[in-house]
C-alpha cells in the first residue's frame, strides 16, 4: 500500500563547506565522514549533517588511525606465543584496564567484560544474575527496550512511572522501593534517556536502592559518550553495581559493548556462553571454568573493537568532560531556542534552553499535522540531514511523552499487528555529538521552517508496512559508492 503526499517543491541550495565555520560551537574533534556530501532531491549534493549521533556516533579520526596501526600487528589473543599474539594480548588487556579506569572499577571487586553492545551486556547480566522465584526488578517507563525486555524473562518486573514531561517520578520510585523491599533485587535504570536526554541522578538512586536491600544496574548507553562514569567503591552507598554501554555510541563503531561491575555474580554459576578460552580443564565428562574475565568471554573476542574503544575513551578524556558538556549544552540550547520559535513545532520533554546543561543533546520534536516519518524523510531528501524518527525503541516512554491514550494505543497495536504502520505515533529526534556544529543546527532550523511552510516536494511515497516515506527521485547509488 502506498500513499502519495502533496506539498510544494522547495529549492535546497548547496551550502559551501566553509559554512561549517559559522559562528557558535565548532566541532571538538574530527570524525570520519564529517565533510562527506550526499545527493539531494534537486540533483545536487550537500554536506551530510549527522543529527543521529544518539543512535550511533561516527568514528573518530584518531580511532581509525589507532585501528589502522593495530591491524598491522593483529593476531589472536591469549596463549599465542608469536610476537603479534603477545602484542595483541597486551593491547586487549591494556584496553580493558583503560575501560576499567574509565568507569572507576576497582579490580578486586569489579570486572570489565566485553561483549557486542549494551543490549547484549544487559541480557548477559539478566541471565547471570542469581534471581529466585518471586524476585523483583524495578525499572522505569523511561527505559530503552534493551533495559526492560531482558528483565521480563528472569524476574517479576515493576515499573516506576514518569511525569507527563517524561521525568522519572521520584515519589513513585520511593513508593515502589518501599513496596517491593525484601523481594527487590535490582533497580535497572538508564543513566540518561535516548529521547528526552534527561540525565538521571543515578548515585542518589543507588543509595536508595541499596537502602532497600537491592543493587543497581545502569544502562549507560547514552550517558557514557557524554559524562564521566564512576562505579565508586563498594563501601560507598552511592556506588553503582553494574553499568552497560556500547562503543559505537562512543565514536568507536567496531562492534564492542561493555558490562562492568561486581565480580560476585560472574564468579558464581556457569557462564552464559561456553567454549574455548573459558575453561581451565575439560574432560569428556566435566569442565572447570577459568577465572574472570576469561570465563565470561568464551571464543575469540573483538580485539580490534576493544582497542578502538580504548582509543576513543582516551580521546574523550583528552578533550575533557567539561568541554564536551559545554559544547553539547550550547548546541542544545541553540536548537531548543530556534526550533521553539517556529510555529507548529512541538518540542517534547524539557524545552527550556536555560536547562540545556543538565541534559544530553537529544531533542525530540514534531511538526504539528505532519507525520514524523515524513518530516524525517524531507530533512534527508531535500536538506541532507540525517535524523531518526519513530519510537526510538522506547515505546512505553514515547506513549507517555506524546500523550497517547490507551485506546489510541490499542488501535495502533491492532494496526501494527496487521502490518500497517502508517499511523504509528512518534517523534523526530535530532541528536548531537562532539563533531556537531552551530551550522548543523542552522541547517536543521532552516529545513524545519521550510517543512512548516509546506515548502517540500510532493512526491514522497509512504510504505504502509514499514511506516517510512521515500522519494522515488532520490538516488540510491550505494553500490557505486562502496566497493567492498
Ligand atoms: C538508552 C539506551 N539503552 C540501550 C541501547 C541499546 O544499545 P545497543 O543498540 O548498542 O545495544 C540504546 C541504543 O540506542 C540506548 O539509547
Amino acid at each position: 500500500m502506498s500513499t502519495i503526499v502533496s506539498g510544494f517543491a522547495g529549492g535546497a541550495e548547496t551550502a559551501p563547506a566553509s559554512a561549517r565555520q559559522a559562528a557558535g560551537p565548532h566541532a571538538l574533534l574530527e570524525c570520519i565522514g564529517d565533510t562527506e556530501r550526499v545527493p539531494v532531491l534537486d540533483g545536487g549534493t550537500r554536506r551530510y549533517v549527522n543529527l543521529d549521533i544518539a543512535a550511533s556516533a561516527p568514528a573518530l579520526a584518531c580511532v581509525r588511525d589507532a585501528v589502522d596501526q593495530f591491524l598491522r600487528w593483529y593476531s589472536n589473543v591469549h596463549r599465542g606465543v608469536g610476537y603479534k599474539s603477545r602484542l595483541s594480548s597486551w593491547a586487549y588487556e591494556t584496553a580493558r584496564d583503560r575501560v576499567a579506569k574509565f568507569v572507576g572499577a576497582d579490580s578486586d571487586s569489579s570486572v570489565v567484560l566485553f561483549c557486542r553492545n549494551a543490549t547484549e551486556a544487559l541480557n548477559r547480566l539478566a541471565h547471570r544474575y542469581p534471581f529466585r522465584p518471586g524476585d523483583v526488578v524495578l525499572t522505569t517507563v523511561m527505559e530503552h527496550h534493551s533495559n526492560e525486555l531482558p528483565w521480563r524473562r528472569v524476574a517479576e518486573v515493576a515499573h516506576v512511572g514518569v511525569t507527563p514531561e517524561g521525568r522519572v517520578d521520584e515519589a513513585d520510585l520511593d513508593a515502589k522501593l518501599a513496596r517491593y523491599a525484601g523481594r527487590l533485587k535490582l533497580l535497572a535504570v538508564s543513566g540518561a534517556s535516548n529521547i528526552t536526554g534527561y540525565v538521571n541522578p543515578i548515585h542518589e538512586w543507588a543509595r536508595k536502592a541499596h537502602a532497600a536491600g537491592a543493587e543497581i544496574a545502569v544502562d549507560a548507553a547514552q550517558l557514557a559518550p557524554h559524562r564521566p562514569i564512576e562505579l565508586k567503591q563498594g563501601s560507598d552507598p552511592e556506588h553503582l553495581d553494574y553499568v552497560a554501554f556500547s562503543a559505537h555510541k562512543m565514536y568507536a563503531p567496531f562492534g564492542v559493548g561493555v558490562l562492568a561491575g561486581s565480580r560476585r555474580v560472574f564468579s558464581e554459576g556457569d557462564p552464559d556462553i561456553v567454549g574455548g578460552g573459558a575453561v581451565d580443564l575439560v574432560s569428556l565428562e566435566s569442565a572447570y571454568w577459568t577465572d574472570l574475565p576469561d570465563r565470561e568471554e568464551a571464543g575469540t573476542p573483538d580485539i580490534v573493537g576493544v582497542v578502538a574503544l580504548a582509543r576513543a575513551i582516551r580521546a574523550l578524556e583528552d578533550v575533557g568532560w567539561d568541554a564536551i558538556r559545554r559544547h553539547e549544552a550550547e548546541l542544545t540550547a541553540l536548537t531548543l531556542e530556534r526550533l521553539g520559535a517556529i510555529p507548529r513545532v512541538e518540542l517534547y520533554g524539557d524545552s527550556d534552553p536555560s536547562s540545556a546543561a543538565s541534559r544530553l543533546g537529544v531533542v525530540p520534536f514534531n511538526v504539528a499535522g505532519m507525520p514524523h516519518a515524513l518530516t524525517a524523510a524531507v530533512l534527508s531528501a531535500e536538506w541532507g540531514i540525517g535524523v531518526r524518527s519513530g519510537c526510538f525503541c522506547a515505546q512505553p516512554y514515547i506513549k507517555t511523552i506524546l500523550g497517547v491514550s490507551d485506546s489510541q494505543a490499542r488501535d495502533v497495536a491492532r494496526a501494527i499487528l496487521a502490518r500497517d504502520r502508517r499511523a504509528v505515533p512518534g517523534a523526530v529526534r535530532a541528536s548531537f555529538g562532539i563533531s556537531s556544529t552551530a551550522e548543523d543546527v542552522e541547517r536543521l532550523v532552516e529545513a524545519v521552517e521550510a517543512v512548516v511552510r509546506g515548502r517540500f516536494d510532493g512526491g514522497y511515497v509512504l510504505d504502509a508496512e514499514r511506516g517510512e516515506y521515500t522519494h522515488p527521485g532520490m538516488a540510491a547509488d550505494f553500490a557505486r559508492r562502496l566497493t567492498f
